[in-house]
Formats: structure tokens, sequence, C-alpha cells
């Protein structure tokens, strides 16, 4: 099969996440070795459909020099976006009104034009999906998944997530000792949009003392007593760890807003609990919310493996002819699944988990 193939590309679509740049080194020098040519595609897919917006035509040739000294560097030398899905566009109507169009058609004949064999695609849940209607249109794809929020079903975990987390929990630890030297409850926000990993995971490494997550809806009344029985054993400060898509039993998510052809955006769970735990308790309250910052950075140790492994993966695959395919880890192999199973549900934490066990049995309350 893998005569058939000169030339691959590779793209980065949706958020960025550490280990980006990891995957695509080891795309290309594994596609090298096979004698194949590697191109790379500017912004997610906006290299191939405004190439006219790039002073390279929006696809750029990716040798050996061009993949050197990226394996430590967060970011990706490609460039992504999580606006402008290629299959809900938003284009401005003769009404003067935003429609979403699906330009997919457009993407699979742009690769075919540029003599593209097969193609790479690195993201999360949206750029999957986006890379399964490629592959029902005839395109040869092969996914690789990636997202800090780990939400992605049918692998055990996405590189990006290790890194986010361990930049939690140090987070975590160093508000223990403000928290304790001026008697306070500080609310730690962190990201991963409707499931809880990056909460759950940071939140018990760090110690705190209640997280709040989607999966579980909390009663803040739970939460202030926690806070009360702290106080009560003479502990007068608190941690809380409160995921982004968190909600009250009786209320919405904390939503900053919606706009075409993006996803909503998440954010001000933190300053929702900050201020109610403090009418609620009368103790200071403060919010930090750790954001982006999550996602900046150097890619931790085991993100940079995994990456390499899924980027080098990711080429046997296409050397085998598994196409329409992720590659996912099931440890202690990567193996390849259909990227239609892998979008087909969301993977949230399972309230049955080790790691859930282990914070009940450790006394961390999640408000329920
Ligand atoms: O999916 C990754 C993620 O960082 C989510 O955790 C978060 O909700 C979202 O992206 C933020 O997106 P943006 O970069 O558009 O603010």
């Amino acid at each position: 099969m893998s005569q058939t193939i000169r030339r691959i590309a590779i793209s980065t679509g949706g958020g960025d996440a550490p280990g980006l740049n990891a995957v695509i080194r080891a795309v290309v020098l594994s596609a090298l070795q096979s004698g194949w040519e590697c191109l790379g595609i500017r912004d997610g897919y906006n290299g191939l459909m405004n190439p006219g917006a790039f002073p390279d035509g929006g696809v750029m040739n990716l040798t050996r020099d061009s993949v050197r000294g990226i394996t430590h560097l967060g970011g990706t030398i490609l460039g992504t976006t999580n606006r402008g899905s290629p299959i809900a566009y938003p284009t401005l109507g003769d009404d003067g009104q935003w429609y979403e169009r699906d330009r997919s058609d457009e993407l699979a004949e742009r690769l075919k034009e540029l003599e593209v064999d097969a193609l790479v695609a690195i993201g999360g849940d949206g750029s999957l999906a986006i890379a399964n209607v490629l592959s029902e249109k005839g395109v040869r794809v092969v996914g690789v998944p990636k997202t800090i929020d780990n939400d992605l079903a049918e692998t055990v975990v996405t590189f990006g997530f290790d890194t986010a987390v361990s930049f939690a929990a140090e987070c975590v630890d160093r508000l223990h000792s403000t928290a304790e030297a001026h008697d306070r409850v500080m609310v730690v926000e962190v990201m991963g949009r409707y499931a809880g990993w990056i909460a759950l995971y940071a939140g018990v490494a760090g110690t705190a003392d209640a997280i709040l997550i989607p999966e579980i809806p909390y009663d803040i009344e739970t939460v202030a007593e926690r806070v009360r029985q702290r106080a009560e054993r003479g502990r007068d400060f608190a941690i809380i760890v409160a995921a982004e898509g968190a909600h009250p039993v009786d209320g919405e998510r904390s939503v900053v807003g919606k706009s075409i052809g993006q996803q909503e955006r998440l954010g001000g769970i933190g300053h929702r609990v900050a201020d109610q735990l403090a009418e609620l308790t009368g103790k200071e309250t403060r919010a930090v919310v750790l954001g982006h910052l999550l996602r900046g950075g150097s890619p931790t140790t085991r993100d940079r493996l995994l990456a390499l492994r899924f980027g080098s993966a990711a080429v046997r695959a296409i050397a085998q002819g598994c196409f329409g395919c992720m590659v996912a880890l099931d440890p202690p192999t990567v193996h390849f699944v259909p990227l239609s199973s892998a979008i087909a549900r969301m993977k949230t934490v399972p309230l049955d988990s080790d790691t859930m066990l282990t914070a009940r049995e450790l006394g961390i309350s999640f408000g329920d």
C-alpha cells in the first residue's frame, strides 16, 4: 500500500495543546523515512480555504529542517484555529445575515489539486469530525487525538492533558500557602469544557477540599458546609477547584458567549462560586482563573512521548492503508480505531472510576 503514497499533508486544528509540534516532527521524520513528501496546512484548514490570506499560499513544505528543535515547544508551527470550521463555515448571505456553509467538497478538491495522497488531521472532537466528513468524501485520513480536555472517546488519554493537569496541580499547590496565610477560600477555575478531567486530576493531586465537575451538579450550600466544617476543625482556609463546565443542581453553566461558527465559550464559574461562598460563609474568598495558561508552555515528558508515538503511529497507519481511523492509546499500545466511533460520544469522567472513589475516600467534596 505504501507505494501508492508520495505526498501527505498535516493539519492542526482547534485549540492548541502542548505536544502538537512533537506530533508534527514525528509525522514528518517518519514519512521522510518512507520517502514521502510532507505538506503543512496553515491555521487548521484556512491555508486551503483562503490561500490568498497567507504569504506562502497557505501550505508549507515540511522538511527535516522545518521540524528541527520543535519537540519541546508549545503551540504549533502550522498555526491553528477553532473558528470557521469547513463543515460549518460562517458565510454572509445576500440578506445580510450570517449562515454556516459546508465547504468540505472544496477542501477535498484542494487536497486533490495538491496531489495529497493522505492527510494527518491532528485535533479534538471538532477537527476529527471534519476529518470524518473528509474521509466519507474519499480523502484518505488518519486522525491524531489532541486536547487538554481529555474528552475524546476511544483513547485512554489525549496528549496535552498531562501538561495541563501538571500545571494546574502546581498552581493549586502554590495557592495553599497564600490561602492559609490569609485564612481565605481560594476558588481555582480550570478549563475542560463539558468534562471534569482536568479539575478532578489536578484537584485530587493538589489536595483540594472540594472539586466541582460538570458530571456532578453541585449544591453551593454543601460546598459552603465543607468550608465551615474545616473552620470548626481549625482549618480556616479552603481550596476549591471548579471545572469551567460545572453547574449547580438547579442552574445553568457559566457561559461567556457564542458566535457563529464557534462553540460556546465557557467561563465565570470561579467568580460565581467565590461570591456565593463569601456570602454563605462570611469568609474572604478569591477566584483564580487558570484559563489559557493550561494550554501554553512546553509539553511534559509524558505528553511529548505520547505525541511522538501518535505521530509515528499515524504514518504507520498510512503505510498499512488504514484510513478513516484515529490513532489511540490503549496501554501499553497505540492502535487504530474508526474515526466515526471516536467522535460518536464525549468521554466524561466515569463516576465509579478509581480516581473518583479515591477522591471520595480522601474526603474531597463534590458538592453533592
Ligand atoms: O478545548 C480546549 C479548550 O481550551 C477548552 O478547555 C476551552 O473551553 C476552550 O478550548 C477555550 O477556547 P478559546 O481558546 O477559544 O478561548
